[in-house]
């Protein structure tokens, strides 16, 4: 492969506030158990942001300077910045221009992505594209959200609430020229016939009032509503399919795979996905446990601390695997 550009992941980091919560501190807030939570989710814990400590911008400027080092990079270095986030500081404009202003990078173009828990491998591949286009060199990649100010943790938010928690993680993605070591391929899908199945409904632009009003808020359409046994069945089926379309675009099986670091959307969503594809525990990253689902930032934590453990060995193949509300599902096959 003469004269070609390859991107490469030569960075991982990642941030988690410091406040943990655990499955017995939602019950002081709501009507739930330990039990339930493990039993439904694998989630014991997971880390709230507090206010005044934390932003969603902070976050992923905190993760991002960790990846820069670890990449042996300077900010000055990135040409573009991809952030994936449904949980932003504000309405608009998004985080990323934050974490720009934040790393003092004026003037480098940003993305600002909203796909959900697909979010990282959406901005995975966008940076990806853009590399082997020539059109910039080094990508900063983000995912972070701040859940905990969104759900509803009182009894009524139960199903919902316990699954979420806050986080970012980064990627700084590179230029390369050799195919040995490079994101091989990515995936991407969207259903829109079931974007109901798991939204926030408001704030809305399509309304015959102001977007918040008394009445919205009364009714709970600030609240995530979601229909946990579709979101569930349609998981567990595009979860492998679209793991099976990255390894079969590579003439690639799963026996070639070393690591599968899926979205933390639920542990049993994982543990099925695992058994289907016959992997061993120790070949799927799971850390839900300790984290619980981070939307858009859960494979990037996931990611660098399965490298920080020293899993991601060097010409591995590993397959990022993502589902969520949209619905949106996605693979990345990395060749580390
Ligand atoms: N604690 C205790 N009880 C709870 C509860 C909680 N946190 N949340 C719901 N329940 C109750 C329900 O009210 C219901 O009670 P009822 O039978 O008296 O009506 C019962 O538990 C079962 O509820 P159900 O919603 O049918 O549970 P489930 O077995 O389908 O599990 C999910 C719910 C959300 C855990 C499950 O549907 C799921 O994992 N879905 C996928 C969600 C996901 O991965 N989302 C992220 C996508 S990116």
């Amino acid at each position: 492969m003469p004269n070609m550009i390859f991107s490469r992941i030569t960075g991982l980091g990642y941030y988690v506030p410091d406040k943990i919560v655990t499955n017995q501190d939602l019950t002081q807030m709501m009507d739930t158990t330990d039990e339930w939570i493990q039993e439904r989710t694998g989630i014991r814990e997971r880390r709230y942001f507090e206010y005044g400590k934390d932003t969603n911008a902070s976050m992923a400027t905190a993760a991002s300077r960790q990846a820069l080092q670890r990449a042996g990079l300077q900010p000055g270095d990135v040409d573009v910045i991809v952030y994936a986030t449904i949980t932003p500081d504000y309405f608009f404009p998004g985080s990323a221009f934050l974490m720009q202003r934040e790393l003092g990078l004026e003037t480098i173009p940003v993305f600002d992505i909203r796909q959900q828990c697909s979010g990282f491998v959406y901005a995975l591949s966008l940076a990806d594209q853009y590399i082997k286009s020539g059109m910039y060199k080094t990508a900063l990649v983000v995912g972070s959200e701040i859940q905990s100010s969104w759900i509803d943790k009182s009894t009524a938010g139960r199903s919902t609430a316990v699954i979420f928690g806050d986080g970012a993680g980064a990627a700084v993605v590179q230029a390369t020229s050799d195919p040995s070591r490079r994101i091989i391929s990515t995936h991407l899908h969207a259903d829109g016939r079931f974007a109901e199945e798991l939204y926030v409904r408001d704030p809305g632009s399509s309304r015959p009032d102001r977007p918040v009003t008394q009445e919205l808020l009364d009714s709970g359409g600030f609240n995530v509503h979601m229909n946990g046994n579709a979101v569930f069945k349609h998981a567990i089926q595009r979860f492998g399919e679209v793991i099976y379309e990255a390894l079969k675009a590579n003439n690639l099986t799963e026996k070639d795979l070393s690591l599968l670091v899926p979205h933390q959307a639920n542990m049993r969503i994982s543990e099925y996905v695992r058994q289907q594809m016959g992997l061993d525990p120790e070949q799927v990253i799971n850390n839900i446990q300790r984290f619980g689902n981070t939307t858009a930032a859960s494979i990037p934590i996931a990611l660098t601390e399965a490298w920080e453990d020293g899993k991601l060995n060097d010409g591995d193949i590993i397959c990022l695997a993502a589902f969520g509300s949209g619905f949106t599902w996605g693979s990345a096959l990395i060749q580390w």
